[in-house]
């Protein structure tokens, strides 16, 4: 049997406590989820015999160089696009992308309302338009120890917000995957999550210069494995922050719940800001592993804010950071 090492345990392998303590509720769930992904083996495995092109999507076209770029080697592009956490698309690190084309991106509409004074819905082509392409490179560290370094392209996810008028009530602002178990089976096959897959940030934290709203990656639109047709990513935050393929944006008075901190608060907070001294309930957050870098991939010391202090450090004066995890 593989026994697993801490570092290497996904936080949707991770059995929630609320779901343990019910022991019965377990049981059921665990013979029903191995007979579920057993039965789609028998029924015809959709692993292909060689790996999917990764190529990429589209080329877009007239993306400028935008700031704040980490000086570190960029992550192959093969890894970025063939090791992935998208629960909806299969519960391990290929399965996203062996299911990838289940996700329709297109029709697509990204809707917007809550606490603003022009709620609105635009069209994923309106998007693109509206906001032009930067491409930043930023490191990126999931909360499982991995860490990469990724040529986005996007622009900021402020810009996209102000155009809705947000209100002084506006302290938070909450965002949605799409909900479709066609299109994504996981929100079948996991039904003790939280579904839709849910996140939150702070208004100041959204409307931070770093925060990006993302729809490629070298140069490409992005892949359905990692988050199409448009995704947040929040540099110096744990990875399960960074949600993907966005349908519903929402300002709030009140703190949301994301679908991670509800189900096990004490080991994915709200904050989620990358932080060596604080360690995950059950491994430590003082290295990360660099993908795509070998056989004995290299490990490194873990960055405060995962490197981002100097621009994000000020956004939590007076806070404390080992409580407000
Ligand atoms: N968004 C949705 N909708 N579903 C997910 O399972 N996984 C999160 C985040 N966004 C996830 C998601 C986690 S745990 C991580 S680490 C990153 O996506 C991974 O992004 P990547 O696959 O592009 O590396």
């Amino acid at each position: 049997m593989l026994i697993k090492k801490p570092a290497d345990i996904w936080p949707s392998e991770i059995t929630p406590q609320s779901v343990w303590e019910d022991r019965r509720r377990l049981l059921k769930m665990a013979t029903a989820a191995s007979l579920m992904w057993a039965g789609r083996g028998l029924a015809g495995s959709r692993v292909p015999e060689r790996l999917p092109e990764v190529e990429g999507g589209r080329k877009i076209e007239g993306v400028a160089p935008g700031p704040f770029n980490a000086k570190d080697p960029l992550t192959p592009y093969e890894n970025i696009v063939t090791y992935n956490n998208f629960i909806e698309l299969g519960p391990d690190k290929r399965a996203p992308m062996y299911n990838a084309d289940r996700l329709k991106t297109r029709p697509w509409s990204v809707k917007v309302d809550g606490e603003c004074e022009a709620p609105g819905s635009l069209d994923i082509e309106d998007v693109f338009k509206l906001f032009p392409p930067q491409e930043r490179i930023y490191r990126f560290r999931c909360v499982e120890t991995w860490a990469m370094v990724v040529p986005w392209v996007g622009f900021p996810l402020g810009d996209f917000l102000k155009r809705f008028k947000p209100t002084s009530k506006a302290k938070y602002v909450a965002f949605e995957t799409l909900y479709d178990p066609n299109m994504l089976p996981g929100q079948r096959k996991m039904p003790y999550f939280f579904w839709p897959y849910t996140e939150g940030l702070r208004i100041d934290e959204a409307m931070h210069p770093l925060t990006m709203l993302v729809y490629g990656v070298y140069g490409r639109e992005l892949p359905n494995q990692c988050g199409a047709p448009l995704r947040l990513v929040v540099p110096w935050k744990y990875g399960f922050k960074s949600i993907k393929s966005i349908v519903h944006i929402r300002f709030t008075e009140q703190r949301p719940k994301p679908s991670w901190n509800r189900l096990q608060p004490d080991e994915y907070g709200f904050y989620a800001n990358v932080n060596p001294e604080v360690d995950h309930p059950r491994w430590s957050q003082k290295y990360e592993r660099m993908l795509g870098s070998g056989l004995f991939t290299r490990k490194r010391p873990t960055r405060m804010f995962n490197g981002y202090e100097k621009q994000v450090a000020s956004l939590y004066k007076g806070m404390d950071l080992r409580k407000n995890y």
